[in-house]
C-alpha cells in the first residue's frame, strides 16, 4: 500500500492525488483520502485506482484545505471494496488513518473494543486501530501523539501510518515498524509517503523513519521524532534525495515497463561505471574489498529473494559456482524464515531486493543476523530497509522501477552479483587469467548487445501478434538460462495473465511434455553453447508431438532455425552472461502480448511492486 500525507500552505488535495498516483505501483485496488479545511474532515474513497477516486471527489466533496492524508491500497484484510478502503475513521469520526502493513493480533483488539462499545464498519486491522488509539486517548486523556504511541505499544505487526485527528488539527503523527515512511521536509511545510516520489518535486531534503520510530509533526514547530517502544528522543537525520523527477515520469514511452525495457543498455553499463575497469583487469566493489575475507572463508553463500529477485538469485548460483567454486544455495525468503534453516556463523547471506522493502527477504535478513551471518544486500532503492539491515552490499543503480513486472531490476541484479563472482574468482584464483580477462571485456560489451537485442522488438511483436490468445505457454531453457525460462514465464503470466510455466529443457519430458499439442506455443531459449546440440534434442522432441516452437537463437544460427516456427535472434556472447541477452526478447514477447490482451502491463491486476507484508 502507499502513504502520502501532506501538511503546509498548498493545497493539499493535487499534492496526494499527485502522490498517491507515483505510489500505485505499491498496489491499487482502491483509494482514499480525508482532507481538512479548518472546519470538517472530508472523506472520499473507493474501489478501484487513484484516478477513479479523483472522479469520487469531484462529485462527493469540496477539495479544499491544506492538511491531508490519502492512500492507496493492496488489500490483505478485508476484499477491495470501498467500506474496506482507507483511511478509516475512529467512531468519534474526530481520528482518521492510513496504514500499510498488518495488525496480526487485531481480532482480540477488535473484541475488546467491541466489548467497551466500540462498533466497526470494515473487516479491516486498520479501523481497529483507529478506535485503539481513540480509545486510549480518551481513557487517559491523552493528546493524539501519546495515544498512538500507547496504542501502537499493545500491536504486534508491521505498519507504517499517518493519523490526524480533528481535535489537533495542525498536527500529523506517523509511525514505522517493518513498512517504510519518509518524511519530505520543506520550508513551513511537510509530506509523509511510503518513498520520496510524491515529495520529489518539493523538496529534496527527506528523514527516513526507522523500525518501531515515530514523528509528530506540526507546523511551526520542530519535529520530533521518538522511538515508539520507551519513547526517547532521536535526533532527526535529514537526507538529501538523489532522484529526479525525470527518472520517474515516463518519458515518451506508452508504459514505464517499456521504457524500463529500453533504460536495460544505460542501466546496465551505469551498474558497473566505476566498479568494471577491465583495461586494468579490476574490479572496484568498496563493499566486497571491505569484506573479502568473509566471502573467501566462507563454506558457502546463501541467497535469499522473492520473485524476479529469485531468479536473479538462481542465475547467481550458476555463476558463483562456475567463476568462485563456493557452493550457492538459493532460496525463497518466505521459505527460508519459517524453515528453521541451517545457517552458520561462516555463511555469507545475499539478500536481492530491488525495493529493498520486501517483508519477506527483510524478516528473513533478521533471521540469518541473529543467527551470526554476514549478509550482504544487493537492492535497487537507496537508503530502503534492507539496504540499511544488511551488513553491508552493492545497490544496482537501475533508478526507480515503476512498471511492477521486474525488467531492468532483473539484469542489473545480474550485473552486479556477476562482478561480485567475478571478484572472488579473481581473489580465489578458480579462474584463469585470460578467462577473467575475457569476461571483463565480454561484461563491458553487453550494454551494447542490449540494445541490439532490443532491436528484435518487431519480430517479438509479431510473434506476440500470432499467440496472443494462447491460453498457456511453456518457457524451456537449460543452464544459465533455465533460471531466464523461468523468468520469461513470470513475465507473462504476471502481465498478460496467460498461465505460462518455466522449466529445464530437459526435464519437460518428465512431465510437461504431456501438455504438448498443436496449440501449445513453446519458448526455448537455445543460444549457440554449451549443450547446443542437447537443446535442439528437446526442440526436436516437441516439434514431433506438433507443438509451436518460438526458438530464441544466437545471430547466424542455422539448425534450430530450421526446425522451430519461428526464431529471434540474438547477438552472441559467452555462455555465463547470456541471460543478460536472452532477457531481452521475453520482455518485449510479454510486453506485446499484454497489450495486445488490453491488460494493464503497469499495473496488472492482485500484483503490488512492492510487497510489505507476509
Ligand atoms: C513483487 C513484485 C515482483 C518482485 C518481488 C520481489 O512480487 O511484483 O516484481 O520480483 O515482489 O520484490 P523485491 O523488491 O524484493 O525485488
Amino acid at each position: 500500500c502507499g502513504i502520502v500525507g501532506y501538511i503546509g500552505n498548498r493545497e493539499a488535495y493535487p499534492v496526494i492525488i499527485k502522490g498517491l498516483k507515483r505510489l500505485e505501483y505499491r498496489g491499487y485496488d482502491s483509494a482514499g483520502v480525508v482532507l481538512y479545511d479548518g472546519t470538517g474532515l472530508k472523506l472520499a474513497k473507493t474501489k478501484g485506482k487513484v484516478s477513479d477516486l479523483e472522479e469520487k471527489a469531484a462529485k462527493e466533496i469540496s477539495t479544499g484545505g491544506s492538511i491531508g492524508i490519502g492512500h492507496t491500497r493492496w488489500a490483505t484484510h478485508g476484499v477491495p471494496n470501498d467500506v474496506n478502503s482507507h483511511p478509516h475513521f475512529s467512531n468519534s469520526g474526530n481520528i482518521a488513518i492510513v496504514h500499510n502493513g498488518i495488525i496480526e493480533n487485531y481480532e482480540p483488539l477488535k473484541k475488546e473494543l467491541k466489548k467497551r462499545g466500540y462498533t466497526f464498519q470494515s473487516d479491516t486491522d486498520t479501523e481497529v486501530l483507529a478506535n485503539l488509539i481513540e480509545d486510549v486517548k480518551k481513557k487517559d486523556n491523552l493528546k493524539i501523539g501519546k495515544a498512538v504511541q500507547v496504542a501502537l505499544n499493545q500491536v504486534v505487526g508491521a505498519y507504517a501510518i499517518a493519523v490526524f485527528d480533528k481535535e489537533k488539527p495542525d498536527e500529523i503523527v506517523c509511525a514505522r515498524l517493518g513498512s517504510p515512511l519518509a518524511i519530505g521536509v520543506g520550508k513551513d511545510e511537510f509530506f509523509v509517503a511510503s518513498d520520496a516520489s510524491p515529495f520529489i518535486e518539493y523538496t529534496s531534503n527527506a528523514i527516513y523513519l526507522e523500525d518501531e520510530e515515530m514523528a509528530i509533526i506540526s507546523l511551526g514547530k520542530p519535529m520530533k521524532i521518538r522511538k515508539i517502544k520507551d519513547d526517547s528522543l532521536v535526533d532527526p537525520y535529514i537526507q538529501e534525495l538523489q532522484i529526479n523527477l525525470e527518472q520517474i515520469e515516463k518519458g515518451g514511452y506508452d508504459h514505464f515497463m517499456l521504457k524500463e525495457i529500453y533504460e536495460q543498455p544505460n542501466v546496465i553499463t551505469d551498474t558497473y561505471r566505476g566498479r568494471l575497469h577491465a583495461n586494468e583487469g579490476l574490479i572496484k566493489m568498496a563493499g566486497i574489498e571491505d569484506n573479502l575475507q568473509k566471502f573467501l572463508n566462507a563454506p558457502r553463500i546463501l541467497i535469499i529473494a522473492c520473485g524476479t529477485s529469485w531468479h536473479a538469485g538462481l542465475v547467481a548460483e550458476y555463476i558463483f559456482e562456475e567463476f568462485a567454486r563456493i557452493p550457492v544455495e538459493v532460496e525463497y525468503a518466505s521459505e527460508f524464515r519459517y524453515r528453521n534453516p541451517i545457517i552458520n556463523e561462516n555463511d555469507v547471506v545475499i539478500a536481492i531486493s530491488q525495493s529493498g522493502e520486501t517483508a519477506d527477504t527483510l524478516a528473513a535478513i533478521k533471521l540469518a543476523k541473529e543467527h551470526g551471518a554476514f549478509v550482504f544486500g544487493v537492492c535497487n532503492v537507496v537508503g530502503s530497509s534492507i539496504s540499511r539491515e544488511t551488513h553491508a552490499g552493492a545497490y544496482t543503480h537501475a533508478g526507480p522501477e515503476i512498471g511492477v513486472a521486474s525488467t531492468k531490476a532483473f539484469t542489473t541484479q545480474i550485473t552486479v552479483l556477476t562482478l561480485i563472482a567475478l571478484r572472488l574468482a579473481q581473489a580465489k584464483g578458480t579462474l584463469s587469467n585470460s578467462m577473467f580477462h575475457r569476461y571483463l571485456q565480454e561484461l563491458e560489451l553487453i550494454p551494447e548487445k542490449v540494445s541490439e537485442a532490443l532491436e528484435t522488438n518487431d519480430v517479438a511483436k509479431a510473434i506476440a501478434d500470432i499467440y496472443k490468445d494462447a491460453p498457456n505457454c511453456l518457457y524451456l531453457g537449460r543452464g544459465y538460462n533455465f533460471p531466464v525460462a523461468l523468468e520469461g514465464a513470470l513475465k507473462l503470466k504476471e502481465i498478460s495473465y496467460i498461465h505460462a510455466e518455466g522449466y529445464p529443457a530437459a526435464e519437460m519430458k518428465h512431465g510437461p511434455i504431456a501438455l504438448i499439442d498443436e496449440q501449445m506455443p513453446v519458448v526455448i531459449i537455445a543460444p549457440r553453447q554449451e549443450h547446443y546440440d542437447k537443446i535442439v534434442s528437446n526442440i526436436q522432441e516437441i516439434k514431433s508431438r506438433s507443438g509451436k516452437i518460438i526458438a530464441i537463437v544466437t545471430r547466424g544460427d542455422v539448425q534450430v532455425k530450421e526446425l522451430a516456427d519461428h526464431v529471434i535472434e540474438i547477438p552472441e556472447t559467452t555462455d555465463a552472461l547470456s541471460p543478460l541477452i536472452t532477457t531481452i526478447p521475453l520482455q518485449l514477447l510479454s510486453y506485446h502480448i499484454a497489450v495486445m490482451r488490453g491488460c494493464n502491463v503497469d499495473q496488472p491486476r492482485n500484483l503490488a511492486k512492492s510487497v510489505t507484508v507476509e
